[in-house]
């Protein structure tokens, strides 16, 4: 019997959803400001909070794939359901460590890899106009793979890079619209008011990612102090908590069926707004290093 096919499975699942704002990305930066390193600031990531994020993402990605699967495409849903597995296995192995590393490091990394080259096999598809679509959008398969691009990318390289590089990095890969364009194209039309709301949130991080790579690629001219990426952090702090209140807000209506979509799983919001919160975290950790660090304002600012 396939869990994943019974309506108690979904929402055991996301009534257990963590509300709070974890923060699951890294320990704390050691930076100091008069040190000459402060450019070098270190920031471990903590790797085993961010595999159990991350895994429980990839296990969430596996699920919408083959709930947006044509029925006509049983090896493509079986595979998708494998992956479901796997991940699960994964999470449960994940959650009796306190460490990260041998065997089980070793099988996250061969797992991720495969779920990468999966979603790469269906967007290929897709693109050939091998397959039909589904409910599966190219994109969505897209956005999907760069995150587990993302999650492999920390298993193999977890050195420390420079925060304020390691902030504009992060700016530039959470801002992307997408989540937002996914629920524009999700919810029925009917459903105006929601659209509406959408549709702002879908301008105002139009603009916040252009002027994030904008200041990204000033950045590469290795200015000692950038002020201004500090102001444009804290405006994308704060919009970032209205969008994850409206995703929240969403995946309560979903929840109680009070909304008209053709959304597969109320747990798809609830996924968006924890990746808006691991955005949230992570900003509010490498904010105060780089303010520290490669700002001329005081870090209460
Ligand atoms: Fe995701
Ligand atoms: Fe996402």
């Amino acid at each position: 019997m396939d869990d994943y096919n019974n309506d108690n499975f979904y929402k055991e699942e996301y009534d257990s959803a963590d509300y709070e704002t974890t923060d699951y990305s890294m320990n704390k930066c050691d930076c100091r400001t008069d040190s000459p390193l402060c450019r070098k600031c270190v920031c471990q990531y903590n790797r085993l909070e961010e595999a159990r994020f991350w895994s429980r993402i990839m296990q969430e990605h596996a699920l919408f794939i083959k709930l947006g699967l044509p029925a006509d495409q049983p090896m493509l849903r079986e595979e998708a359901q494998n992956f479901i597995d796997l991940f699960e296995n994964l999470r449960r192995r994940l959650d009796k460590v306190n460490r990260l590393e041998g065997d089980l490091l070793e099988d996250l990394i061969k797992a991720v890899k495969l779920i990468i080259e999966f979603k790469a096999k269906l967007l290929r598809l897709l693109i050939q106009c091998k397959e039909a679509p589904g409910s599966n959008y190219p994109l969505l398969l897209d956005h999907t793979r760069r995150e587990a691009k993302r999650f492999l990318g920390l298993l193999l390289k977890p050195e420390p890079e420079d925060s304020l590089d390691l902030l504009l990095e992060q700016e530039e890969f959470w801002l992307r619209k997408e989540h937002i364009e996914f629920v524009i194209h999700l919810l029925d039309p009917s459903e105006r008011e929601l659209l509406e709301q959408a549709e702002g949130f879908r301008k105002i991080f139009s603009r916040l990612l252009e002027t994030g790579r904008d200041l990204e690629s000033m950045n590469g001219v290795r200015p000692k102090n950038f002020n201004t990426v500090i102001r444009f952090t804290q405006d994308v702090i704060k919009n970032t908590m209205l969008l994850r209140d409206f995703k929240a807000a969403a995946f309560e209506l979903a929840k109680l069926c009070e909304v008209l979509s053709i959304i597969s799983t109320p747990l798809l919001l609830d996924h968006i707004r924890r990746e808006a919160d691991k955005f949230l975290s992570e900003l509010n950790m490498l904010l105060p290093e780089v303010t520290k660090c490669q700002s001329t304002l005081k870090q209460d600012k």
